[in-house]
């Protein structure tokens, strides 16, 4: 059953790596001059290594964590900032389907559960009157999924975005005339890239993303496994050069119709809203019946992120993280 009031707020950061950490350091810093913040109560962290009880700087694990602890301490809120599995979506998904049960919304940075069962999760939220935030899963902290909370009464027809800081930082290297192999090294040195990369080269991490964009804006069904995906690893130095040329730039978009969802890379010319964001930045084109919409900024960083999943608590707290 849903509590009857959100006063007080009882928190499980589920997670604490680079994000969990940043998300509790905002919260510290925000709470005396954010009114939504100011009842927030963290109650545990869990990680892999167990659950630390109350609300510590450090991770110390007081005992191994199981999902009956939800159920003694009675969260009102779950953020998820754990790893992604994008074989399982688990522990998270089960860990949501049991806060849900026992009356927790829940707020996640970790796209796989929803790039996988999105639907499943939204009708549970849904079974239980709760509610889920996901902006931190998709260009972290600059309003991906939250401008489409904002555009009440409008039909969004496409959207289409460079939603991997990776890809385009290797992307904009080739079109400066870097080699692939040199512009990678280099986005890893820089900590850009992970040191296994594959899921950003091939469009993977585009594409789950755009599930979660898709789905939320238009209503589709889509798990990450029904996006065509080709990602960047065949692009030849030539077809860059030739698209130089002919005054385009290569860009590793993420598009859907609401029909059909593709990670490939286009050749944008300069009227094209996507063609200067070059580097690790990320932008999002909404289409909608009435006018379309350009957003750009940062998409990845564990402060950002975590500032996605703090306007999710705060737009909870206001009653405006609505559901799909
Ligand atoms: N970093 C970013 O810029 C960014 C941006 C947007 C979204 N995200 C997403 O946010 C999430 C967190 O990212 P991060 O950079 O904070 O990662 P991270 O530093 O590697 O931290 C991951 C945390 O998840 C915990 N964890 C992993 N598997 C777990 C399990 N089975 N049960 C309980 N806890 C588990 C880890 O536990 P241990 O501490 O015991 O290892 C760790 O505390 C990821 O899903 C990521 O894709 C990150």
């Amino acid at each position: 059953m849903p509590r009857p009031s959100l006063t007080g707020v009882r928190i499980l950061i589920f997670g604490y790596g680079k994000v969990g950490k940043e998300l509790r350091a905002l919260i510290h810093e925000r709470r005396g001059e954010v009114p939504e913040l100011s009842d927030v109560q963290i109650v545990a962290t869990v990680t892999r290594r167990g659950i630390s009880f109350g609300d510590r700087d450090a991770f110390v694990a007081d005992e191994p964590f199981s999902l009956d602890h939800l159920e003694k301490l009675k969260p009102d809120v779950v953020i998820d900032t754990a790893s992604a599995n994008y074989e399982t979506g688990e522990p998270s998904l089960s860990l949501y389907f049991r806060a849900f049960e026992l009356g927790a919304s829940v707020i996640t940075t970790n796209k796989a559960p929803l790039a996988l069962r999105f639907w499943d999760i939204v009708e549970r939220a849904r079974k239980y009157g709760l509610t889920l935030g996901f902006q931190g899963t998709v260009m972290s902290g600059t309003p991906s999924v939250n401008l489409l909370r904002v555009l009440p009464g409008s039909w969004v027809r496409k959207i289409r975005g460079i939603l991997n800081g990776t890809t385009n930082y290797i992307l904009s290297r080739m079109a400066e005339g870097i080699p692939f192999a040199s512009a990678l090294a280099e986005a890893k040195q820089k900590g850009y890239a992970e040191e296994d990369p594959t899921l950003d080269l091939n469009g993977f991490d585009a594409g789950a993303k755009l599930v979660i964009l898709s789905n939320f804006a238009m209503k589709t069904k889509l798990t990450v496994r029904d996006v065509k995906l080709e990602g960047i690893a065949n692009l030849k130095e030539e077809e860059v050069a030739n698209a130089l040329g002919e005054g385009k730039k290569p860009k590793l978009v993420a598009q859907s119709d609401g029909k059909e969802a593709t990670v490939r890379v286009q050749l944008v010319s300069q009227s094209d809203p996507l063609y200067s964001v070059d580097g690790v930045e990320n932008a999002l084109s909404v289409e909608t019946d009435v006018q379309t919409i350009t957003i750009r900024g940062p998409g990845a960083g564990p402060r950002q992120a975590a500032y996605g999943a703090l306007s999710d608590l705060i737009l909870l707290k206001r009653g405006a993280l609505l559901l799909p």
